[in-house]
């Protein structure tokens, strides 16, 4: 009876997953020895001067079972962020913040968010720093999350935005070219200075943020440049009207490939990321003048469904971490299957 008492105690003390361990025999001893001198207190004759003594109140302190070490599963190292310094366009808001707090779910404390707005970017930065925070043990004296304003269809704002991260963090690690947008003409519709505008930051955006990235990671060792283009790479989206977006995400997946292709031996990998309809602002925008189109899109797409930000986080990662160490001018399409029928 005893023993199983002892055993109950220490199960007790004992979270319900961790698989109980046999009974300590010092454990199990003081245990039983506890239980003696209750009984033998309460049931012998009123003690002498002469004889030691104990009394019905002398329980002893539980001895508290021995702490195990805390379980730790393994965790394939090539996918964590941990000491790479990332820098991200478009990230105040959209995929590119999404992007953002999945490098930080992975262990990323140094991170550049870059949009057209800077106060919009150091919003997004401190938003990031709080949240991160939260059911953590980390400070957020712990993370350097800077937001920077630029504009990446100038070749020098971009510039401006890459000397700031690096003198802040003398080293770039992993670099994602978000910033994009999107509008749906027809092409006979399609203002010029317009068109022109889209490609200034779809393409060229995307070039010289590329461009900057490897000009700062060559003399580093290398990095790994991811830039976003879209299902629209691959197939032609209807029923809206958008060549020139199209047009420009097919650019952009050959241009990671042939700037893969440049830098394949300095170190420098490039892949683009293609995501199928995602819901961010940039769809909600075209959602709000037609409500009917999210269920043509959704009727489209073999999943059913439109994408989630957070349905990126694990291709944005194994491209921006070693994981993906041995693979440069690749695309990873992340569509819930819209381009395979
Ligand atoms: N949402 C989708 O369904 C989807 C699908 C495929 C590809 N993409 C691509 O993903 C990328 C991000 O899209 P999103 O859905 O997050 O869009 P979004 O509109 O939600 O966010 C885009 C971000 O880019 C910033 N930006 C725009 N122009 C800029 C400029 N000139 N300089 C710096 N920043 C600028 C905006 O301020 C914004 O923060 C784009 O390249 C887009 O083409 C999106």
């Amino acid at each position: 009876m005893s023993t199983a008492m002892s055993s109950r105690f220490l199960s007790r003390a004992l979270p319900r997953h961790v698989p109980r361990p046999a009974l300590p025999a010092a454990a199990s001893h003081r245990c039983l020895v506890g239980l003696q001198i209750r009984f033998n207190s309460s049931s012998s004759a009123p003690s002498t001067s002469s004889e030691p003594q104990t009394t019905v109140n002398a329980i002893p302190t539980p001895v508290a079972p021995t702490p195990l070490p805390q379980k730790a599963p393994r965790n394939l190292q090539a996918f964590s962020m941990a000491n790479k310094v990332c820098l991200v366009t478009g990230a105040a808001r959209g995929l590119g913040n999404e992007f953002c707090k999945a490098f930080v779910e992975s262990g990323c404390t140094d991170l550049a968010i870059v949009d057209l707005k800077e106060e919009e970017a150091q919003a997004a930065a401190e938003e990031l720093v709080k949240q991160s925070c939260l059911d953590s043990n980390m400070d957020p004296s712990d993370y350097r999350i800077i937001g920077i304003g630029c504009d990446v269809s100038s070749e020098i704002s971009v510039q401006q935005a890459f000397r700031r991260a690096m003198d802040t963090y003398g080293r770039i690690d992993s670099v994602v070219a978000s910033a994009g947008i999107v509008e749906n003409y027809s092409a006979f519709d399609y203002p010029f200075d317009r068109i022109k505008r889209l490609y200034d930051i779809n393409v060229h955006g995307a070039f010289f943020t590329a461009r900057e990235a490897a000009r700062h990671m060559i003399p580093m060792g290398g990095g790994s440049v991811v830039l976003v283009a879209s299902m629209s790479a691959n197939i032609v989206n209807i029923p809206q009207p958008q060549t020139p977006y199209n047009a420009a995400k097919a650019a952009v997946k050959h241009m990671a490939a042939s700037l893969a292709v440049e830098w394949a031996k300095k170190g420098v990998r490039v892949n683009c990321l293609s995501p199928g309809y995602m819901l961010t602002k940039l769809t909600r925008t075209i959602l709000a003048h037609d409500t009917e189109l999210k269920k043509t899109w959704e009727s489209l797409t073999p999943m059913g469904r439109m994408g989630e930000p957070e349905d990126l986080d694990g291709a944005i990662v194994f491209l921006a971490s070693d994981a993906s160490r041995f693979m440069t001018g690749s695309e990873i399409r992340v569509d819930g299957g819209y381009c395979i029928i």
